[in-house]
């Protein structure tokens, strides 16, 4: 028995992706205003996993984001995030997924009458039994991470549109989701910034073995990925399976080592 199993060479037990989509397609418009946007999407990721989509502007890629996080209801095709398919899912299901799931849209979504500490706090909300001590011990400690410190009190009309992004980062990060959905976050950042947000978003991916799917165009992070994957006009070139970086070590055009941490 055991050895006919060594024989066979058994695989380790599989990996569930946490994020699995099946020739997913998704249209705007109805009638001769209909236009498809997505077109047979296919594209696991699992736990862990650093993944960012690139592509020209208007390929798809937000529309791609906002199914995933459960943000609008999948048309055709299949979604599956932890497990639970969207298609077809309910307004309950969608809500109780979206928990789990950290989300950096552009816009930050910030709340116009809290503080920076404030609203990062509300991230920290979703966890459970924690006290308002804990949770705002949290919200500052985000909030340094990401180099906001020293304006903790500050409204967010009294941010500039980088220090706004840096909250929205920090609230998403602070909910300690499994999933995290960015969509170009360090567009408004400076380089620095940029680059240690990144580092921030790759650290929280090891430790806490959440999954990322992030839309950059910014070619300074494409060393974080475990994998590159391109999208043009509503589909993913390589069948989603993209191009993997962090196995190699190297980054293909640069041939410089990828960054450690
Ligand atoms: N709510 C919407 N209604 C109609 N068309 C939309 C809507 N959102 C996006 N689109 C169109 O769908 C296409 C894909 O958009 P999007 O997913 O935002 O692309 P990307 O993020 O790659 O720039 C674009 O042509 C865009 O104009
Ligand atoms: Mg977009």
């Amino acid at each position: 028995m055991f050895s006919t199993l060594l024989a066979t060479n058994v695989p380790p037990a599989a990996v569930e992706p946490c994020v699995q989509l099946r020739q997913l397609n998704h249209w705007y418009g109805s009638g001769s205003n209909r236009r498809q946007v997505l077109q047979g999407v296919d594209l696991s990721i699992n736990p862990g996993e650093v993944v960012l989509l690139t592509g020209p502007s208007g390929c798809g890629k937000t529309t791609l984001l906002t199914l995933v996080g459960a943000l609008r209801q999948v048309m055709d095709g299949s979604v599956r995030v932890f497990g639970v398919e969207l298609q077809g899912s309910t307004r309950g299901q969608r809500q109780q997924l979206r928990r789990s799931i950290g989300m950096i849209f552009q816009g930050h979504n910030l709340l116009r009458c809290l503080s920076a500490e404030q609203n990062v706090q509300m991230g920290a909300d979703l966890l459970p039994d924690l006290g308002y001590r804990a949770r705002r011990d949290l919200a500052r400690q985000w909030l340094r991470a990401v180099g906001l410190e020293d304006h903790l009190g500050k409204l967010p009309h009294d941010l500039s549109g980088g220090q706004k992004q840096r909250v929205a980062i920090a609230r998403a990060l602070a909910a300690e989701p499994r999933l995290l959905l960015a969509d170009e976050p360090t567009a408004a950042l400076d380089s620095r910034t940029g680059r240690e947000v990144v580092d921030l978003l790759k650290g929280l991916a090891r430790n806490q073995n959440c999954a990322v799917l992030m839309v950059t165009h910014d070619p300074r992070i494409l060393d974080i990925a475990d994998r590159v994957v391109r999208m043009e006009d509503g589909q993913l070139m390589d069948r989603g399976q993209g191009e993997r970086l962090w196995g190699a070590g190297r980054l293909p055009d640069t041939g410089r080592e990828a960054a450690e941490g």
